[in-house]
């Protein structure tokens, strides 16, 4: 009886330090509401102050809703980004809910598929931060530029330190738990 209540104890500590450094994963709306994707009634509404004010990380998941008669969701190039060239995209999508996994870092670049929209401001620039525990066993050099994909861009703020920061959180977490299991066994 007491074995078995220190070995569920111990699994449950573990559980529970597993989850939490893998539930950071995330979806994001694009614009953080429903109807976001559209074109923005100022500047403070812009979609990329919502970029701005987000952090993306590698394995989240960006998601978009729209009507799909109107509009659509063109990921492109740079160049075709700030010139709102929608022909020839990288990718188009047009099914009304677009969900698009965010697998490597670096600046990803969104427009609407409708050229008058993408004109008036309907584009965004999502930055996904470089892998997290490559920066926490890097420490400082993953302040460089070369590894802040960021710096090449004027609108997203990121915090480049976060990174590391929530890496080692994850993995402070998964050790107390290892500790506390260990505790909880002897
Ligand atoms: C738009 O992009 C396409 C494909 O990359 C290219 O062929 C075309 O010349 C571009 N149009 C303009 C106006 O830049």
């Amino acid at each position: 009886m007491a074995v078995c209540s220190r070995v569920f104890w111990a699994c449950l500590a573990l559980a529970l330090a597993l989850l939490l450094s893998f539930t950071e994963a995330r979806d994001h709306l694009v614009g953080g509401k429903a109807d976001a994707w559209k074109v923005p009634s100022s500047e403070a509404e812009s979609l990329n102050k919502w970029a701005e004010k987000n952090r993306f990380q590698i394995g989240d998941y960006l998601v978009w809703k729209y009507d799909s008669k109107k509009d659509s969701v063109l990921q492109v190039t740079r160049e075709a980004y700030l010139s709102c060239n929608t022909t020839g995209p990288i990718e188009a999508h047009k099914e009304g809910e677009t969900k698009l996994k965010l697998d490597k870092s670096g600046p990803y670049y969104f427009i609407s598929g409708y050229q008058p929209n993408c004109e008036k401001g309907e584009k965004i620039i999502v930055v996904v931060m470089a892998d997290r525990s490559t920066r926490a066993r890097a420490g400082s050099p993953a302040l460089s530029p070369a590894l802040a994909p960021a710096s090449e861009l004027e609108a997203p703020a990121v915090a480049p330190t976060s990174g590391a920061s929530s890496g080692l959180k994850a993995g402070f977490i998964l050790v107390f738990g290892v500790v506390v299991s260990g505790v909880i066994v002897m």
